[in-house]
């Protein structure tokens, strides 16, 4: 079990784990942001650099540091070793660099952009960037592509991360998307304009960090942070049919996958349960979703149960089907 130490933070870990894996274990503040990395999805991770440290001590056996910033997600822990996240000024300032590169090209249109409110370079922005941008060359453009009813590629706001095609590649059968070109002229594309149509195909939208794959069934219906999620179930032959719903009113707007506190979809879910529109008696509720990452949207409070102010059909099966997150046992509604 080789030991690591993390901003001063010292823990165990598995040989052959990643710093940025032994960084997520210890939690908090120190976790390096992973724009391309995902652990659901092999071989994902080191194309953006967000998640760079600085490794002062290489090991005991080796204790030189390392001479530039590495990616986290891609360099394994050594018995020994030392790491500086946060409490590296010079990691901050080339994170910051990292952001100023990737916004280079994307197109600063959070306004518009369905997936302001939980895209993660949008939170980097706001954390690292600067107010000004140094480029002075025309952004990026692209010939529109559709890839079918159900997915919105933005090819202008992609960075290029990769994972969306890792998604097609060990999910889905009969992949028809990748990266096609290089450098600056890459791009997601369907080749022949195929479009994607299988059942886990809504995925890649999951996993896109940024606004380049939106659901098309939800674009411009409302903002996340107006809406309200929910976790709920139903009985899939294809996935889990664990899904989060996410509410205006008792309208059911959009189904997603569930997310952990990384931002990493918890178990995937297929195109029925995601795009065909149920009833919200088909779903079983089990309450309001926990939403850790994505501050604008933890603004709502919806673990307070103001979440109950759904409509009385959500609140009877709130009442009846899940346990308080107040406190032990069912919700008692005189806690309300
Ligand atoms: S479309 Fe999204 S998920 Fe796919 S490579 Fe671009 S940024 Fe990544
Ligand atoms: S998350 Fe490590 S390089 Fe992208």
């Amino acid at each position: 079990m080789p030991k690591v130490t993390i901003d001063g933070q010292t823990i165990d870990v598995p040989a052959g784990t990643t710093i940025l894996q032994a960084a997520r274990m210890i939690g908090g503040d120190i976790v390096p942001p992973a724009m391309c990395y995902y652990s659901k999805l092999k071989t994902s991770g080191g194309y953006c650099r967000t998640c760079i440290v600085q490794v002062s001590q290489g090991s005991t056996a080796d204790p030189r540091p390392m001479p530039k910033p590495v990616a986290s997600c891609r360099t394994n822990v050594m018995d020994g070793m030392v790491v500086k996240n946060i409490t590296s000024p010079e990691v901050l300032e080339a994170r910051a660099g990292v952001v100023e590169f990737l916004l280079l090209n994307h197109p600063l249109d959070c306004p518009i952009c369905d997936q302001a409110g939980e895209c993660h370079l949008q939170d980097l922005g706001y954390e690292h960037g600067k107010a000004d941008t140094r480029y002075e060359f025309e952004r990026r453009t692209f010939e529109k592509i559709d890839i079918g009813n159900y997915i919105q590629l933005h090819m202008t706001r992609c960075i290029l991360c990769y994972r969306c095609v890792k998604v097609a590649d060990q999910l889905t059968d009969g992949r028809v998307h990748g990266v096609i070109n290089r450098g600056e002229v890459s791009e997601i594309s369907t080749y022949i304009q195929n479009a994607i149509d299988n059942d886990l195909s809504g995925n890649m939208i999951d996993v896109c960090p940024v606004g380049a794959l939106t659901d098309k069934t939800f674009r411009f219906k409302n903002r996340v942070w107006f809406t309200k999620p929910a976790d709920a179930n139903c009985t899939c032959t294809k996935c889990t049919g664990k899904v989060r719903l996410w509410f205006k009113g008792d309208e059911i707007l959009r189904v997603t996958a569930r997310k952990d506190e990384y931002g990493e979809v918890v178990d995937w879910i297929c195109n029925e349960c995601r795009f065909k529109k149920r009833k919200l008696s088909d779903w079983v509720i089990e309450g309001p979703a926990k939403v850790n990452r994505h501050s604008v949207i933890s603004q709502n409070h919806y673990e307070s149960l103001r979440a109950i102010q759904f409509d009385t059909r959500l609140q009877t099966a709130v009442l009846n089907g899940h346990k308080s997150k107040l406190g032990e046992g069912p919700l008692n509604p005189n806690n309300l």
